[in-house]
């Protein structure tokens, strides 16, 4: 009698815990915020999705839970599901579009696909490899409307020298953010979001622009890091609120600005755009640099962002500074320039591009430290205008001159 007493406790006992561990064990293989605050209308619209991926690509569902997408109950259908020119296929009892793209996004973000079709990410980025032939005619007439010439031209040169891989590998992994998709949209929308975290704080973070805007052709990353504004923002990032709304943006959630903050965001009431040309009034990219169309505009609207933090004086110096830098850079890259043209027109050099080595020294003249001079001079990396600038334009041309000399001398020879 004891004995099949113990017995039967020993057994209710056991099969308790068992059902508990097991209905603990279900428990976390569901979505947290399913288990934490389950909605029925959440649990329908992702439950099937997410039960399932935990057990196959669970870190996906992790990132898509703190995402506010998921806490506003946009469901994985919301972007998986096709739409028109996207090819389909059946999937555990649902049918998801092939490949995804900015055309998912834009269903629900229809402004800020607008906004980027118009900024220089989007077609002009993948023209400036590919050239246009990649594109239909109604795409190269909507971006040759903000950017003229940006989009009608050939293939890079270098690139096609380089080859295929190199160019697949190297130059798009930075430009696809403006590929042709197979649906007829541009670009994508996660290289500065990510698929499923889809966050505004990914956005803001200057590494997340660093992806592309690094090394010597354009260092923003480097002098952003070096600049006061960087340095605080690495000492001071915990203090900031990364995740702010953006429409509600203020100096109070972030008192020091990143990329997004002086590019893109809307801070104390200034809109909030995907057009990262909007703000801008050089060509600061170009060998030589002249103003934008838009100089005015930009310039201003720059300085807006500037205003929010610092006084008017301080700001106006800052510009005249920068401007004098790109007038002085103008002058050093066109000395080069000239020579260059001499050279030819005394039949020194072929007609091909990057098949002699002063060709390579004046690519790197006006490339490298051109372009890093300029930027240095308007995000304040002071190394940049002068050790990674000015100094290496002074010895490049140096170099220039003496191989100049040079090719005259072989030529007098013969
Ligand atoms: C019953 C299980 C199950 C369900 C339900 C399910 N999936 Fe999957 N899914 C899988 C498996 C297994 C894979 C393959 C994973 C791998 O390759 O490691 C997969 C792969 C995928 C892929 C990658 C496809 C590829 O090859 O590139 C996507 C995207 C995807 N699922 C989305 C979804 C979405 C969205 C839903 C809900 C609408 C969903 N899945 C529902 C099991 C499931
Ligand atoms: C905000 C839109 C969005 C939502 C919501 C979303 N996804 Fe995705 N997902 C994407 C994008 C974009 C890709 C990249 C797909 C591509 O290149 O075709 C992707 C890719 C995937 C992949 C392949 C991942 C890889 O690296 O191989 C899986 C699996 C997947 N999603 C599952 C899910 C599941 C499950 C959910 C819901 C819990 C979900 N997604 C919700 C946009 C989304
Ligand atoms: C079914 C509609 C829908 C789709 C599809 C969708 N979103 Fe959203 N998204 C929303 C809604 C709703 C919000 C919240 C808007 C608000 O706060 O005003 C949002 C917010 C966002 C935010 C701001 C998040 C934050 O932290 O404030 C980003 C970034 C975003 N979406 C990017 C994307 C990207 C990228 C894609 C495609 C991969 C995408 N969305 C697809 C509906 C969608
Ligand atoms: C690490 C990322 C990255 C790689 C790799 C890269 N680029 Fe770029 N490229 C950029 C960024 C970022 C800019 C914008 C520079 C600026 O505005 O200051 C740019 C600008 C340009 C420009 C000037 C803008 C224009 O539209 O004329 C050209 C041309 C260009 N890249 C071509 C190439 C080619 C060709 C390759 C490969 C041989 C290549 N890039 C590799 C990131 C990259
Ligand atoms: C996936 C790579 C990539 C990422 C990530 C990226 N960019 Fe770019 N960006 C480019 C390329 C490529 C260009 C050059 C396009 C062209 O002119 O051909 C460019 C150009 C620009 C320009 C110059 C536009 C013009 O009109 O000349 C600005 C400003 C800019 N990016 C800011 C940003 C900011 C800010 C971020 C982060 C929030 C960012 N980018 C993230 C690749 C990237
Ligand atoms: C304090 C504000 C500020 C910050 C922070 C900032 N920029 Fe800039 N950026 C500027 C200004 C000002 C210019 C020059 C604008 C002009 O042409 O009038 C500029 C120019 C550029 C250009 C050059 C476009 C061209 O014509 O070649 C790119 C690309 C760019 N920034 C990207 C970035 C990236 C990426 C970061 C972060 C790593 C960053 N910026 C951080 C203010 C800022
Ligand atoms: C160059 C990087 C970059 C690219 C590419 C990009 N975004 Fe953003 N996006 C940002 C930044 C930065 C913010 C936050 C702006 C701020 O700080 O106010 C943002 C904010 C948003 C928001 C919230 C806007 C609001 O007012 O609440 C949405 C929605 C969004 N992006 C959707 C998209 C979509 C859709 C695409 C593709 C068409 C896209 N983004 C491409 C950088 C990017
Ligand atoms: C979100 C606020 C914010 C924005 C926007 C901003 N800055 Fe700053 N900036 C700061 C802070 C904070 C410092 C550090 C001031 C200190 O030393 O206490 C700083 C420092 C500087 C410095 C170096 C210190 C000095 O006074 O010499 C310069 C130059 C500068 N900013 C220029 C600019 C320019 C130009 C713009 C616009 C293109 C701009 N800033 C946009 C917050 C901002």
């Amino acid at each position: 009698m004891e004995r099949t007493s113990f017995k039967s406790v020993f057994i209710a006992v056991f099969i308790g815990t068992a059902l508990l561990v097991v209905a603990l064990l279900f428990n976390t293989h569901r979505p947290q915020r399913d288990t934490q605050q389950p909605q029925a209308e959440f649990v329908r619209a992702t439950g099937k999705c997410a039960s399932c991926h935990l057990r196959e690509t669970a870190a996906v569902v992790h990132q898509f839970e703190r995402s506010k997408h998921a806490s506003l109950g946009v469901s994985c259908l919301d972007c998986h599901r096709p739409v028109a020119g996207q090819q389909d296929y059946a999937h555990r009892g649902f049918t998801l579009a092939k490949q995804l793209s900015a055309k998912n996004c834009s269903q629900c973000h229809p402004s800020e696909y607008q906004q980027f079709l118009r900024s220089r990410h989007a077609a002009p980025a993948w023209a400036a490899v590919y050239g246009a032939s990649d594109f239909s005619a109604a795409q190269i007439a909507h971006a040759e409307k903000y950017h003229q010439g940006a989009v009608q031209r050939p293939a890079n040169k270098l690139a096609m020298l380089e080859g295929d891989s190199a160019t697949a590998v190297g130059c798009a992994g930075c430009h696809d953010i403006g590929k042709p998709n197979a649906d007829g949209s541009i670009g994508n929308c996660t290289d500065c979001h990510a698929r499923h975290s889809t966050s505004v704080a990914l956005a803001r973070d200057p590494q997340t622009c660093g992806q592309c805007h690094m090394g010597p052709d354009h260092s923003q990353i480097e002098i952003y890091h070096e600049s006061k504004h960087g340095v605080l923002f690495s000492t001071q990032r915990n203090t900031l609120n990364l995740s702010a709304t953006p429409r509600e943006l203020t100096t109070a959630d972030m008192p020091i600005p990143t990329c997004a903050t002086c590019h893109l965001s809307g801070l104390d009431g200034l809109r909030v755009t995907h057009d990262t040309t909007e703000r801008l009034s050089y060509w600061l990219f170009a060998a030589i640099s002249h103003k934008r169309p838009t100089y005015v505009q930009g310039r201003n609207a720059m300085q807006e962002v500037c205003l929010k933090c610092h006084a008017a004086t301080h700001v106006d110096n800052f510009y005249t500074e920068a401007e004098q830098v790109v007038a002085d850079t103008n002058t050093k890259v066109k000395a080069g320039k000239e020579l260059m043209q001499e050279l030819r027109a005394e039949g020194l050099l072929t007609a091909k591009p990057f098949d002699e080595p002063i060709e390579f020294l004046y690519f790197d003249l006006w490339h490298y430290y051109g372009r890093t001079a300029k930027h240095g001079a308007y995000m304040g990396g002071a190394d940049f205008v002068q050790w990674h600038g000015n100094y290496e334009l002074l010895l490049k041309m140096i170099k220039m001159k003496e191989m100049a000399r040079e090719l005259r001398q072989r030529q007098d020879k013969r």
